[in-house]
């Protein structure tokens, strides 16, 4: 049996696909699967942090393969991957369609961050179309909310109004996420009893049940 690969997508440059792509990837890997990650952003940001996290665990301790693949060269990555992995988990760049679309060809769930804002919602429409076209499921991801602005569950409501898939876990604007990935490690390593690493686990049930649909 292969596995699910997951693609982190979102044209919008920011919204948090990177971190969102290695929080979910160490969230998976944590509740026991095998996961390995892919970069095809020429920004190179996830394999940075990959290359951190390395040093600090070493060879033996490591939790993830990582590849990088360009182009439609990530199909066949992440065909070849999804053998003998669990989760498969791709972060593409913004904008570029020739990164983007072929990773979101080969997925079985694009996951989505989304900034919650009125904005952000509207440049994420050439998105959501690019992997409806494809026929593949998305589930959109809330990121950066500020605790106890109603525009998040505004744009919440928005979103689910045209038609699309929000999961109910959001992830907060919290300097733990950018702090934890300068050392190669994500919150879950840097703050486990903290509201960032209830996010990112509860996150990562939410995507763990989409993968099983
Ligand atoms: N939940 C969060 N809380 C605080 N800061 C965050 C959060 N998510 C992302 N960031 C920060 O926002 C910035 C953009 O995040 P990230 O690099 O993950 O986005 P991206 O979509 O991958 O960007 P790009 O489109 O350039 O690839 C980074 O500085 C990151 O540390
Ligand atoms: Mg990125």
């Amino acid at each position: 049996m292969s596995g699910t690969i997951i693609t982190l997508a979102q044209q919008k440059g920011g919204s948090g696909k990177t971190t969102v792509a290695a929080h979910l990837a160490v969230a998976l890997a944590r509740g026991g699967q095998s996961v390995a990650v892919i970069d095809v952003d020429p920004q190179g940001s996830l394999g940075q942090w990959f290359e951190r996290r390395e040093d600090r665990l070493g060879d033996d301790a490591i939790d993830l393969a990582f590849r990088t693949a360009s182009g439609w060269g990530v199909r066949r990555e992440a065909r070849h991957l999804v053998r003998d992995h669990d989760a498969v988990v791709i972060d593409t760049p913004p904008k570029t369609d020739t990164e983007m679309r072929p990773a979101i060809e080969i997925a079985n769930l694009v996951v989505v961050p989304l900034q919650p804002t009125p904005v952000d919602l509207w440049a994420t429409d050439p998105t959501l179309q690019m992997i409806a076209k494809e026929g593949n499921p998305a589930l959109l991801v809330l990121n950066r909310v500020v605790r106890r602005a109603l525009l998040s569950g505004e744009m919440a409501a928005a979103a689910r109004g045209l038609g699309y898939q929000v999961a109910d876990t959001q992830i907060g604007n919290r300097v733990a996420f950018p702090a934890s990935m300068g050392t190669g490690r994500t919150v879950m390593e840097t703050e486990p009893r903290g509201v960032a690493t209830e996010e990112v686990t509860a996150l990562a049930r939410e995507v763990g049940r989409a993968m099983r649909r």
